[in-house]
């Protein structure tokens, strides 16, 4: 620009760089005397081919020779050029005398280049990621959750609805039971039709892992953190559970310096990485289980009590299998499908007196035990082409009937366990001779009159 100092160049083509908009300046015969970066981005050129050069050979679609003629402002004029959308005002620069001396033109970027892929890739992300929750959603729909934990029994009916009304509320949900109840079916069906159902659920097996992996596994590391810890550190199942619900397994064989760590957690909400120095913030639902007596456990010094308290707030006590032995034709109607299908078998029938004897066991392993006897049944009956599942096919069953008696009658006396067994055999034996007495004591090895008068005694006559 004539009668500007070549120092003073330098200082306005430093001004003018930004980003987001390209900056040129042309002399009094327009020709290009600054030009920022983004001016020479968009033009497509290298800045030896604009600087110096006449500005309608850098791009021919200029306006600032227009200016220079008629000495006009324009303000925000769409221009578009080499591809880009731009939004552009140009005016004259006039020296003290008030004569012509170049013209500025200001361009800003409609499309922001990058910005806008990386906008259009956002909206790509945000599209698919509601096509998945969409798909999820009609996987785990609510109305399917609780259905798939089966039980009419009024224990299990009051269950559910407790269950259900619960996992509308954020609250914190101390599920327990003996083993093979259903507690991870309950924490699951609670998520699946809570507000948080579409973000995830994480389960942490609080038995399964040692305590100084159980911290990582929980709060995540820092890069650094210890040796052979990954590169960028790891975020912990709390990070990862955001906005969904964490499933705290096995909680009762939780170590004590951990639960220190986890009651800050239900606390604050807020916990600090391995390694890590900064808190991190989480919004998590706390779902908790376990077999074991948590306060027998406090009691020994084993649980902490204020922890006890924390995930005390809403309890959902699962009955065992054995106190809704009613439940067991729906529950073998609702398993037996699911077998056949992953055995590829088809045995589709129990018989009543099948039914009968799993009603009679105590079921220790509640239903997963139930699971694991119909499907050695299921296998036993297929291997011989029989669709229909009966006594012979529980053979366990049939022996473990005699120490049922024993485990029920734990505590009493010989004489009566010897009892409660002589009663079971003879009716056992009386159906099997379809109520022939002859038959029946001669079978049982005793004399007519004796079997008569056991049968009185308890009253199977
Ligand atoms: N009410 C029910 N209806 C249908 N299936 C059930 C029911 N309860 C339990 N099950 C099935 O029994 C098995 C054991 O259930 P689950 O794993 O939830 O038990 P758990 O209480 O967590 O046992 P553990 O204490 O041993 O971990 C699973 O296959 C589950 O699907
Ligand atoms: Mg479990």
């Amino acid at each position: 620009m004539e009668g500007w100092p070549s120092d003073f160049v330098q200082i306005v083509a430093a001004l003018v760089q930004n980003p987001y908009m390209g900056i040129v300046i042309v002399d009094k015969n327009g020709y290009v005397t600054v030009a920022n970066d983004t001016y020479i981005h968009i033009v497509g050129k290298t800045r030896d081919e604009v600087i110096g050069k006449y500005i309608m050979d850098v791009t021919s679609n200029s306006q600032l020779p227009k200016i220079l003629e008629t000495g006009e402002v324009h303000i925000a004029d769409y221009w578009p050029c080499n591809g880009h959308d731009l939004i552009v005002t140009r005016f004259p620069i006039y020296n003290k005398e008030g004569d012509l001396i170049g013209a500025v033109g200001k361009s800003l970027f409609l499309d922001l280049g990058d910005a806008k892929a990386l906008a259009k890739k956002v909206a790509d992300l945000e599209e698919e990621l509601a096509f998945y929750r969409d798909a999820i959603k009609s996987v785990f729909s609510p109305k399917y959750c609780f259905d798939v934990i089966v039980g009419k029994s009024s224990k299990m009916a009051r269950l559910k609805s407790m269950a259900e009304q619960v996992a509308q509320t954020g609250s914190t949900v101390l599920i327990t039971g003996e083993s093979g109840t259903g507690k991870e079916l309950f924490a699951h069906s609670i998520h699946r039709s809570s507000p948080r159902a579409h973000y995830p659920f994480v389960r942490v097996n609080c038995a399964a892992l040692p305590e100084h992996l159980l911290e990582s596994e929980l709060f995540g590391y820092e890069e650094g953190a210890f040796t052979g810890a990954r590169k960028g550190g790891k975020p912990g199942k709390f990070e990862l559970a955001n906005k969904g619900t964490i499933f705290l397994d096995e909680i009762g064989d939780m170590p004590l310096p951990m639960q220190a760590k986890l009651l800050t957690v239900l606390q604050e909400r807020e916990f600090e990485r391995v390694g890590g120095t900064k808190p991190v913030r989480v919004d998590v639902r706390i779902i908790a289980a376990t077999n074991c007596n948590l306060e027998n456990l406090v009691e020994q010094g084993k649980f902490r009590a204020d922890l006890y308290y924390r995930l005390n707030v809403v309890v959902l006590d699962i009955p065992p299998l054995r106190e809704r032995l009613e439940d067991i034709p729906l529950l073998v109607q609702a398993i037996l499908p699911r077998l056949n299908q992953r055995l590829n078998t088809n045995v589709t029938n129990v018989s009543s007196e099948a039914i009968q004897l799993l009603r009679k066991y105590h079921w220790p392993g509640n239903v997963r035990e139930l699971e694991n006897l119909l499907e050695r049944a299921i296998n036993l009956a297929d291997l011989n082409n029989e669709k229909q599942l009966t006594a012979k096919h529980f053979p366990s069953l049939q022996k473990q009937n005699i120490e049922n008696i024993l485990i029920d009658k734990k505590g009493e006396t010989l004489a009566d366990a010897v009892e409660q067994l002589e009663k079971e055999m003879i009716r056992q034996v009386l159906k099997q001779t379809n109520y022939n007495k002859a038959q029946t004591a001669k079978l049982l090895g005793l004399h007519g009159s004796v079997l008569y008068r056991k049968l009185k005694k308890y009253n199977l006559g």
